[in-house]
């Protein structure tokens, strides 16, 4: 790795913002009163917002006050990490990922453009719209060759890229047209260009299905369809059904018991309760949870593990959270003082 320095030209009088002050301080908060550096991390990338995308040498003694560091614990991180900009940066920075999958793929070309366009590496064009640097993989090899750019409107990444359409999207961003993050081909995400070529047959998991949530008496849809789009699995479906020869219809199956229905429809055992005071729910898990029929710790006290993951299915969840949280357990003890 190449010496990182701090630029030798630094602004007279820079101060961190206010509202920068306060985001690193509910960072600060998350971690114990002695543990405050911890913090460093996120509160360099927010000096970095703060201070249009580099952070001089003031905002990184401020930090080192701040969190009660010694500056060189501050600078020894901030020199260590590329993603934090030690020196002024174009409108647009852009971080080219020169490692083997992005380089096989055809980076060189890439790396060529901005050595014409802006300079060598390091360098902001003289019109202060772009700037670029060279950096080790960014975790999209799928999507090779790739760069990010940083600008006021976020940090994205643009993929599937070659020199013919690299050249359009900085044209377009140094012009100040809106462009579109992701692949620069046909691509969807990772997909194969053209589309999705498996799991598109017919499977167990291809319809939506309607499911009993556990202690809830409405059932409610589930997405646990394999990766077909719909249209094209109601195709797929369609066409194999029309080519199945007839069979005789079996007689119907004796019904599934249900399970047991504890709350019909929504509160109506009194005042909802504060599913808030579970930690790991937040507002928006408890708004989805309600949606669902749940709203008491006793629903939740009654889940065994194969609720555990429907829900997490339902509500979004990744996978292994509400374990991890231990819901149940805080739910049996809360549903107890309840
Ligand atoms: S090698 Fe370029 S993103 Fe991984």
């Amino acid at each position: 790795m190449s010496a990182r320095r701090l630029a030798i030209s630094q602004p007279d009088n820079f101060q961190l913002s206010a509202s920068a002050k306060k985001k690193i301080a509910a960072w600060v908060k998350k971690y114990p009163k002695d543990r405050q550096r911890s913090a460093l991390i996120p509160a360099l990338w927010i000096a970095q917002k703060d201070a249009g995308g580099w952070i001089p040498e003031a905002a990184l003694r401020e930090l080192g006050d701040m969190l009660d560091m010694p500056y060189i614990r501050v600078y020894e991180v901030v020199t260590f990490y590329t993603m934090f900009n030690l020196e002024p940066v174009g409108e647009h920075h852009i971080q080219l990922c020169g490692t083997t999958p992005c380089w096989l793929r055809g980076s060189d070309a890439l790396i060529e453009v901005l050595e014409r366009r802006i300079g060598p590496r390091g360098s902001v064009s003289s019109d202060g719209k772009l700037s670029w640097v060279e950096v080790e993989c960014l975790g999209a090899c799928a999507n090779a060759p790739m760069a990010q750019i940083s600008n006021n409107k976020g940090d994205d990444y643009y993929e599937d890229l070659t020199a013919e359409t690299f050249e359009q999207l900085l044209d377009d961003l140094s012009a100040g047209k809106s462009v579109n993050h992701g692949p620069q081909n046909s691509r969807h995400t990772s997909e194969p260009e053209g589309g999705n070529n498996t799991l598109t047959g017919e499977g167990p998991y291809l319809e939506d299905k309607l499911v009993y949530l556990p202690n809830t008496a409405k059932k409610t849809k589930m997405s646990v369809h394999g990766g077909a789009p719909k249209a094209k699995r109601k195709a797929a479906t369609t066409t194999k059904a029309a080519q199945k020869p007839k069979v005789q219809k079996k007689a119907p199956a004796k019904k599934a018991a249900k399970p047991k229905v504890i709350y019909k429809g929504g509160p109506t055992d009194g005042t909802p309760d504060d599913l808030k005071l579970i930690k790991g729910i937040g507002p928006k898990f408890e708004k989805d949870l309600n949606s669902k029929g749940i709203y008491y710790f006793r629903q939740i006290a009654a889940w065994k593990v194969a609720d555990v993951k429907m829900v997490e299915e339902l509500i979004d969840s990744i996978p292994g959270r509400i374990k991890r949280d231990e819901w149940v357990k805080q739910a049996k003890s809360l549903a107890k003082k309840a």
